[in-house]
């Protein structure tokens, strides 16, 4: 048994014991059925990666319709999801590994094949920045209304099927932080127009989410909230918008607060001339209470306890627990030299990698996820 920082246990705002520092990222397989339950291929992946990390962390479910961004995605809004979501959240409940169902809308990134013939929705009818990306149209403010209930539905739905917890997914562009965003976001309603106006849609979905955990028979559900602290649209989200959006989230009854970064260290996206790590000004207004977990290229032990020792509680790992599910294992026995840090196509069954996961990260997370020279001498 190695003694490494991160192997310690340690507490949510909630009180919630938590076994290890270690969360599987968020990472959706994009092998969900058509109508988004869940295949018995994601329940192996996941059954096989449970029991190392102190948190599982599932891919993004849809909270409804209009919410879903592409095929093979998860969803949890329909009652008829249940039964498949329970499965998912005891697959990943081994030995006391917790398991979170991240829940968001796709809102404009999306498309009208994805939404079978719909127009994408968002706070306003702004295309994203990106080649032939669909303009959507504005959601009104009772679409925005029940958006926010099926966020709260969807909580409830976690509930029953028995999850330790959910997160938001404020993060990567879509629908909450489309709401943050000034390129997103136009309205001169409630919703939006200055920034304390664009913050108000991601707000009263913790509000709403944390209201049905505050009556639920089981309050010590977890809520997590991710963050991309910057975009490079002009206008975007920049780190002064995040740093006020983060004091506001230290009034919430939220658990954790998850930065989602491409590297962990990294400065400035916008001010290359401003390479302080976004971390340490997060962690300036960030509750003392509150933890904060962060992701990005973390994939060796030392890495990890860096992260740790500069005072981040949680590290979250992505792509290195798709190659290595037993990560967390491997290190606790002090069997480091046996971690893959490539990954073999010789290995896809054995790591419960199905073709479209596959796919998806040779294309668009192919930096951070080497493949082995076997790539050469197998055509698939
Ligand atoms: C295959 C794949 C699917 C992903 N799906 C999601 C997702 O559903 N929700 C999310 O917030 N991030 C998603 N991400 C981003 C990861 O959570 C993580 O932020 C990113 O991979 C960087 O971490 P890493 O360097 O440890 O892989 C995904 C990443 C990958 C590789």
């Amino acid at each position: 048994m190695t003694n490494y920082n991160f192997l310690q246990p340690t507490q949510l705002r909630n009180g919630v014991t938590i076994k290890n520092r270690i969360a599987m990222s968020p990472m959706t397989e994009m092998s969900s059925f058509e109508d988004g339950s869940i295949t018995g291929d994601e329940i192996d992946y996941f059954r096989l990666r449970a029991g190392g990390p102190g948190m599982i962390i599932t891919g993004c479910a849809n909270v409804n319709d209009l919410g879903k961004g592409f095929e093979g995605e998860l969803s949890v809004a329909h009652e008829k999801m249940l039964p498949g979501l329970s499965r998912l959240a005891n697959a990943i409940k081994l030995n006391h590994t917790k398991a979170i169902l991240q829940i968001f809308s796709a809102g404009r990134m999306s498309n009208s094949r994805v939404l079978r013939g719909h127009q994408t929705v968002s706070a306003s009818a702004v295309a994203p920045e990106r080649l032939g990306a669909e303009t959507p149209r504005a959601l009104s403010g009772e679409e925005i209304e029940q958006t926010i209930s099926d966020f709260a539905n969807a909580t409830q739905l976690a509930i029953d099927a028995g999850f330790d917890g959910i997160e938001l997914h404020g993060a990567n562009t879509y629908l909450i932080q489309q709401f943050f965003s000034p390129h997103s976001n136009r309205r001169t309603d409630h919703w939006g127009g200055s920034l304390e106006k664009r913050m108000n849609f991601p707000l009263a979905v913790v509000d709403a989410c944390a209201e049905v955990i505050k009556h639920s028979d089981n309050p010590h559900f977890i809520l997590g909230y991710r963050i991309s602290p910057e975009e490079l649209e002009k206008p975007g989200i920049r780190m002064a918008d995040t740093l006020a959006l983060v004091k506001e989230l230290n009034q919430k009854p939220i658990d954790y607060l998850h930065m989602s970064l491409a590297d962990a260290w990294q400065g400035s996206i916008v001010d290359r001339n401003d390479q302080q790590p976004l971390i340490e000004k997060v962690q300036e207004v960030l509750a003392d209470d509150l933890p904060l977990m962060v992701v990005g290229h973390l994939a060796s032990p030392a890495q990890v306890a860096k992260l740790i020792d500069a005072g981040v509680q949680f590290a979250a790992m992505g792509r290195e627990l798709i190659r290595e599910p037993k990560w967390v294992q491997k290190v606790e026995a002090g069997d480091e030299k046996a971690i893959r840090y490539t990954f073999s196509l010789r290995d896809l069954d054995e790591l419960k990698v199905t073709p479209p996961l596959l796919n998806f990260l040779r294309t668009a997370f192919k930096k951070g996820f080497p493949i082995s020279t076997d790539e050469r001498q197998i055509r698939i």
